[in-house]
Formats: structure tokens, sequence, C-alpha cells
């Protein structure tokens, strides 16, 4: 996998929120991003995914997202689907099935992946996130930090090759964020590569690479 990001820019109507931000990542890497709330750090999750409407995008986004040598507007949304997959920065926005076992397998589903398959990534993700015993549970019964702990397992059962993690710790208690950690480097360490954003210091020192962004920049050097 490699993903090349060249000379991005984002304005929303007359607000540039950055220009010319170019990086590259690779295979088992994480690369971070750090920034004040409203530097971008969302936006430009977005912009990563092709979550923006058609129509926004041609007028407010600049720049080319390159993965494995393709354009992202070239790509079908299923395939964008494999390649990325994006954890949100708030699980509420993330989660909408009832029972945690159904939020699992909505993605895989809806990819067509037979059901033994399904089946066997969300007892997966379940036990990569340590929440086997919240299996059959009821999502909206869910404290915030077990919610997000659903949201990335059900991030994890599409199996992208490129995680994307927005301020994903920023609900999980002191004591279970190395567990979020260690998901993150197990996965970059089995081949995937991780975004991961945060203005924790602390959660970043598991990034190979940081950039800062900061709202207006234009990083064209
Ligand atoms: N859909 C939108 N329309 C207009 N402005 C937006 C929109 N989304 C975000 N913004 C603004 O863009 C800036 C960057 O937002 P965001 O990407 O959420 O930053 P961060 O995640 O770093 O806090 C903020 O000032 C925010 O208010
Ligand atoms: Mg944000």
């Amino acid at each position: 996998m490699n993903l090349q990001v060249n000379k991005l820019g984002l304005k929303y109507g007359k607000t540039v929120i950055f220009n010319n931000l170019s990086f590259e990542l690779n295979e088992g890497e994480i690369l971070g991003f750090k920034g004040h709330n409203g530097s971008g750090k969302s936006s430009l999750c977005l912009c990563l995914t092709g979550l923006f409407e058609e129509e926004f995008a041609r007028d407010n986004i600049r720049g080319e997202i390159l993965y494995d040598g393709v354009n992202l507007n070239d790509m079908t949304i299923a395939d964008r689907c494999n390649a990325f997959g994006l954890i949100f920065q708030n699980p509420d926005n993330q989660l909408f099935s009832p029972l945690v076992i159904e939020e699992l397998a909505f993605a895989p589903e809806n990819l067509n992946v037979p059901r033994d398959e399904i089946e066997k990534r969300v007892d997966d993700a379940l036990k990569t996130c340590k929440i086997e015993h919240l299996k059959h549970a009821k999502t909206n019964a869910l404290s915030g930090g077990e919610k997000q702990l659903v949201a990335i397992a059900s991030v994890l059962t599409m199996r992208p090759k490129v995680l994307i993690a927005d301020e994903i710790t920023s609900r999980i208690d002191k004591e279970k964020i190395d567990d979020i950690r260690q998901i993150l480097l197990d996965f970059a360490k089995n081949g995937g590569s991780v975004i991961m954003i945060s203005h924790n210091e602390h959660d970043l020192k598991i990034a190979d690479r940081i950039i800062t962004l900061e709202r207006g920049k234009n990083y064209d050097y």
C-alpha cells in the first residue's frame, strides 16, 4: 500500500483550512497529525476518505490523493471502503445499529463478504478490542468508552488497509488508552497503515512521523 497526498488544499467557502499539504504513507507506518481545535484535522480525514459531496469537492478541494497510484476520485465507493477505515471522533456519529453484533456485521455485509467470514471478522475485532463480552449488548446502553471501542471494532471488520483514527482516545479512560495504542500498533505491525489524529503528545509517541496542522497554513515549501 502506498498513499500519496500531493498539494492538498481545502477551504470552506472563503475560509482556507489548509493549502499545499503533501505527505506520503507506506505499509506498516503510523503517521500522526496534531493541531489545535479547528485546525482541520477532522476535515483532512473527510478529504482522505472522499466523504465530501462531489460538488463541494470540485469547488473547495485542490490537489490529489493517490492510493497505490490511483486517484481517489477514480475509485469506486467499494474500493474506498476496502482501502480506508475511518473511526470518527464521536462514536455517536458512527454507531447506528441497535445491537453491537449488528453494528460489527453491517459493513462487511454491505461489501458482500460471505457469512462465515463475517462471523470470523466480528469475533476477531471483538477480541482485538477486548470487548468480547459486549457482543450481544445494546449499542445505546454502552458507556462512551465502550462505544468508542465498538466503533473501532466496526471499522476493523471492514479490514481496511489504512486505518484513520480521529482523536479516538478522547472518550477512553486513562487505563484503557494503552489498549487503544496497542490496537493501532498491532494494525501497523500486521501490514496495515495508520493515520492517527490526536492533540495528546503522549498518544502520538507511537507515530513514526508527526505533522502539525495549523489553520489556514500554506505548506508549500
Ligand atoms: N462543513 C463545514 N462548513 C464550514 N466550516 C466547517 C465545516 N466543517 C468544519 N468547518 C470549520 O473548519 C475548521 C476545521 O474544522 P475541523 O476539521 O473539524 O477541525 P479539527 O478536527 O482540527 O478540530 C473549523 O473552524 C470548523 O468550524
Ligand atoms: Mg476534529
